[in-house]
């Protein structure tokens, strides 16, 4: 680690990362996929994809549309399944590598299954946390998304900490209407901090055809015009927890994670941005260790939650 600029180290939630630029869940699949097209090891570490206890095939084509905003997405949680993850995914990214942190992201359809997949995953080497998606509906109780329901969040992440002893975030959605609220219950049931925010719903139509874009209907937008959305969470989670956050939603220049950390994030994550341009968060490693250096800023975790807000 020692070739790397020091002011970028920093802690989330007890892991030690080289610096603060993390991958998003579902833009970095298991890392294997990136392995050609970028330094994955130079990161602070990455979220994969989300892991269900089974196989899920996701939604239908297509399942990304761009509109000038960002993007929207409906990929349906497509993946092999939480045996497979660990038998072939996690044993790569344990041996190829060395600095970059892996966090798994965790998907359900009933509470019990966060657990049974964290559970699955006990003991496996190179996993150092665990990421909740409770934007996910819980089928067996009508639809409505794990985090919208403060019985079955509190539930679900007790259950989780009980199965696990690594750090666990709670990914919230910028759409729920109190997010310190449902941030500080989670912290509450066990977790150890919150990833901030996922997609925001949304629908583009196809208007030769006057029907949706993506296959399933709707989607998550993404991108540029989430940025102030997720500082906002950032800044509103922060201020009511202090707990470790990892800021998301358009990230795509060493300036936008520095507005998350001001906000009160230990760490960034990076998805659509990272998608258009696989080279992109190596950039904005580097640019912010410039930006430190012309600062004269010895520690970029010391600006954490640093916003001096209008009197
Ligand atoms: C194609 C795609 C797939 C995604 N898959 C997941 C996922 O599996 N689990 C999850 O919690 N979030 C998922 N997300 C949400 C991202 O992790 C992130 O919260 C969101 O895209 C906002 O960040 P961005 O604007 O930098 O993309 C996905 C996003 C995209 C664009």
């Amino acid at each position: 680690m020692n070739d790397r600029p020091a002011p970028l180290r920093t802690e989330l939630a007890g892991i030690a990362l080289q610096n603060p630029v993390m991958l998003a869940a579902g833009t970095a699949a298991y890392g294997d996929e990136l392995a050609g097209v970028m330094d994955l090891d130079a990161l602070g570490g990455l979220v994969t994809k989300a892991v269900s206890l089974e196989p899920r095939a996701g939604a239908p084509a297509p399942r990304v549309a761009e509109f000038p905003g960002g993007m929207i997405n409906a990929v349906g949680l497509a993946n092999p399944g939480v045996e497979v993850v660990r038998s072939t995914h996690l044993p790569w990214l344990a041996s190829h590598l060395q600095l970059a942190r892996v966090l798994v992201n965790v998907v359900g359809y009933a509470v019990e299954d966060f657990a049974g997949v964290i559970t699955h995953l006990h003991g496996v080497a190179g996993l150092h946390g665990f990421e909740l998606n409770v934007s996910c509906p819980n089928v067996r109780a009508g639809g409505l998304e794990f985090g919208a329901d403060p019985v079955a969040l509190a539930e679900l992440v007790r259950q989780a900490r009980d199965a696990t002893d690594l750090p666990i975030f709670v990914k919230l959605s910028p759409t729920l209407p109190d997010i310190a609220r449902t941030a500080t219950a989670a912290l509450a049931s066990g977790a150890t901090g919150l990833t901030v925010v996922n997609t925001w719903p949304g629908l583009l139509i196809d208007v030769q055809h006057r029907r949706p874009a993506l296959g399933f209907g709707t989607g998550g937008v993404s991108g540029p015009g989430l940025l102030p959305v997720g500082v906002l969470a950032t800044w509103k989670v922060w201020k009511a927890t202090g707990a470790p956050i990892i800021g998301v939603g358009g990230i795509a220049s060493a300036n936008d994670a520095l507005q998350y950390i001001i906000a009160g994030a230990s760490a960034v994550a990076i998805g659509t941005a990272a998608l258009q341009d696989p080279r992109l968060p190596g950039r904005i490693v580097a640019d912010l260790a410039a930006w430190c250096a012309r600062q004269d800023i010895t520690s970029l975790s010391a600006l954490r939650g640093s916003l001096r807000w209008p009197e």
